[in-house]
């Protein structure tokens, strides 16, 4: 019996970081937010001084990453979310991650994980995915509400700016873009408060799990 993985994907301040926390503490699961990974990679490159546009320097970055040490509040910026997602632009950055996402993956008796090619590239056989957006003004207004406590001076049009060109950039590279898997379930959080959202996440992930109970042998 392999365990139940919930792949949780989508594009920034969509609400799946609520969602995968809430569906961890349903099922007493480890949750791992890929996000965190390519973060953790893009400050090491611009803290180091490197090009985040270099694809050799950010793989070598992402090869010696800690991946213990992904607590420091300094990758939830909005400076970290920009060079993670141009990190992430490089194919070897996504292969030297990949391992230690295919092994939380396989956690028994199951994991969550939340990011942008989880149900496609990490675990294309998931028995849960979801699919997890909103339109980009609700997404530039949540982000807005957590940012501007640590930034006064950041706007919502900043932010909004900010998530179009990562959007853009997420969903248009070659190397596993943002995209929907076939068989993810969409959960437009645009007109749901977070309880709804996590709600509508909760009975979507359970009637999978009714589904994969039903196949596993004996
Ligand atoms: O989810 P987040 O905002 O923390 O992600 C930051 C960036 O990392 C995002 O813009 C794209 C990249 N990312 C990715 O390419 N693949 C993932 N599985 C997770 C994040």
């Amino acid at each position: 019996m392999t365990g139940f993985v919930i792949a949780v994907d989508g594009p920034a301040a969509s609400g799946k970081g609520t969602v995968s926390s809430m569906l961890g503490r349903l099922y007493d699961y480890p949750v791992l937010d890929t996000g965190l990974l390519y973060r953790a990679v893009g400050v090491a490159v611009q803290s180091a001084g490197g090009n985040l546009d270099d694809a050799e320097q950010a793989a070598k970055a992402a090869a010696a990453l800690n991946l213990n040490d992904l607590e420091d509040p300094a990758l939830r910026t909005r400076e970290a979310g920009e060079c993670a997602s141009r990190v992430a632009v490089h194919g070897p950055v996504r292969q030297a991650l990949l391992d230690f996402q295919r092994r939380f993956a396989a956690r028994e008796p199951g994991a969550v994980i939340d990011g942008r090619d989880i149900g496609t590239v990490i675990a294309p056989d998931a028995p849960a995915k979801l699919f997890v957006t909103a339109t980009p003004q609700v997404r530039a207004h949540r982000r807005w509400l957590q940012l501007h406590k640590q930034d006064a001076a950041i706007t919502y049009d900043d932010v909004l700016a900010d998530i179009r060109v990562r959007d853009e950039r997420d969903s248009g590279r070659a190397a596993s873009p943002l995209v929907r898997a076939d068989d993810a379930v969409l959960l437009d959080t645009s007109e749901m408060t977070i309880d709804q959202a996590a709600d509508a996440a909760r009975r979507i992930v359970e009637a999978a799990r009714g589904r994969w109970e039903q196949s596993q042998p004996g």
